[in-house]
């Protein structure tokens, strides 16, 4: 099947994130990580999965924490620093990329071309490539240099699509939201998941 980057940054979120990496491992997707370090840190507090840095080892620490069914499949993290990796180039097959949650930072790096790290340098390819990339922020109240930079990745072709759940389904659980968010966010990156509830409309 395909490759797809998920790029994970330190903005509140890894409940999302956990999904999307799961949905897409479940239909036969490879999930290629790169997570910053204050990713790692909210991914810690929030799911508490903690990640060394190390990613041989943080392959297999997700491999056994997520729900990967028995998806075909797999997840591979790479190190931020390693600009040399296969995601870092314009060459590489890749269907599209998702960064989720997208921090106020990391966004305000990507509008402005930084590469500073492999998470932004895959999504500077992905703009340049052309190719699908979805920045998923939660951040509130929006200043005015998050909406410009917001903005700024629009005009340049990425979809910005804030984690903003919406309770026309009468979500019953806080997983019902996660999956909600998971679910446009596959749905958005052309991947089959059961995640999505389609609206059918309203009888008057
Ligand atoms: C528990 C926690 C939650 C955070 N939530 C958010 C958030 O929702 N949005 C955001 O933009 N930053 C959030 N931050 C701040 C970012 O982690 C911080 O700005 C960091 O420098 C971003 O670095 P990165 O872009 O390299 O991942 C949070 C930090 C912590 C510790």
């Amino acid at each position: 099947m395909a490759n797809y980057v998920v790029g994970i940054s330190g903005g509140s979120g890894a409940p999302y994130t956990k999904r999307v990496i799961e949905g897409l491992v479940q239909a036969g997707h490879d999930a290629k990580l790169v997570i910053t370090d204050a990713g790692r840190r909210v991914f810690e507090i929030e799911l508490g999965i903690s990640l060394t840095g190390n990613p041989a080892s943080d392959t297999t620490t997700l491999n056994e924490s997520l729900d990967l069914g028995s998806g075909a499949g797999s997840v591979e993290l790479f190190e931020q620093r390693n600009v040399a990796a296969t995601i870092a180039s314009g060459s590489y097959e890749c269907a599209g990329m998702v960064v989720l949650p997208c921090s106020m930072g990391t966004l305000a790096r990507i509008a402005a071309g930084v590469s500073s790290n492999l998470l932004e340098r895959a999504a500077d390819v992905a703009i340049k490539e052309r190719r699908t990339l979805i920045l998923v922020p939660r951040e509130t109240p929006l200043s005015l240099i998050h909406l410009r930079n917001m903005t700024a990745v629009t005009e340049a072709g990425a979809i910005v699509m804030p984690a903003m759940p919406g309770f026309y389904h009468h979500p019953e659980k806080v997983q019902d939201l996660v999956d909600m968010i998971a679910g446009r966010v596959l749905d958005k990156l052309g991947v089959d998941s059961t995640l999505l509830r389609r609206w059918r409309g309203v009888e008057n």
